[in-house]
């Protein structure tokens, strides 16, 4: 009996050893297997910094300010197509439709648009200017100008050794002198001739002026 119970104990020592054994392996793999993952990650994390640098060093910028989505339709197809940098200019105090009434000889657009000196005010500004080297400015026409407000935008910033490209959106009127007034108070850059659109232009016919520059 004393010898059955020994063999019995015998054989339950040696299977809880083998059980060890395979939960020790069991766990050691574990350990690989995350050593491998933690290695691989620094290969990553450098690859996305990579990346995001050479997004920082987009050298062109596509600005734009626009109410009713026009000219701002227009820019996001010169910045897709270029893959370059979207800047919209905001006012500090937005425009409300009452402000857009262009029949109301009271409303804030027409007495903006009738005092050359007025400078709306911009909310937030370019970041890294100095690293852009090519410039698209997009704006509304308004009684035949630019509006005020880009006024202040080129009057904020150096423009010098950028080259400036407008383009404007407008119901019928051309570019008229919006363009040349813009590059005179901006007192800087290289100011290329610009190009009127209506909102709805095509992609292709966006992309066609830009490659033409
Ligand atoms: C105050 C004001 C004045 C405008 N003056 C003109 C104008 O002189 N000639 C013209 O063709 N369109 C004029 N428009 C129409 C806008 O230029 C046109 O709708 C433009 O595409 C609007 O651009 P957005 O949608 O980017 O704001 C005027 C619009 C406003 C609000």
């Amino acid at each position: 009996m004393k010898k059955i119970t020994s063999l019995l104990l015998i054989a339950a020592f040696s299977f809880s050893l083998v059980a060890c054994g395979s939960r020790q392996e069991a766990n050691s793999k574990t350990t690989e297997s995350e050593n491998v993952t933690t290695e691989e990650k620094p290969t990553e994390t450098t690859e996305t910094a990579e990346e995001s640098d050479a997004e920082e060093t987009n050298d062109t910028l596509v600005v734009y300010f626009s109410n009713t989505g026009n000219t701002k339709a227009i820019a996001e197809k010169i910045a897709n197509g270029l893959d370059a940098d979207i800047y919209e200019i905001i006012a500090e105090v937005p425009y409300t439709d009452a402000d857009l009434d262009y029949n109301d000889n009271n409303s804030r657009s027409t007495q903006e648009m009738n005092d050359p000196s007025a400078r709306p005010a911009i909310s937030g500004s370019v970041e890294n200017m100095e690293q852009y080297d090519t410039i698209y400015i997009g704006y509304p026409i308004w009684w035949g100008e630019a509006p005020r407000i880009l006024d202040t935008f080129v009057e904020l910033y150096d423009f010098t050794d950028k080259t400036v490209i407008p383009f404007c959106t407008s119901a019928s009127s051309g570019m008229g002198s919006s363009a040349s007034g813009l590059e005179s108070l901006a007192g800087s850059g290289n100011w290329l001739d610009g190009q009127r659109f209506s909102g709805s232009e095509s992609d292709e016919t966006v992309m066609e002026w830009v490659n033409g520059l």
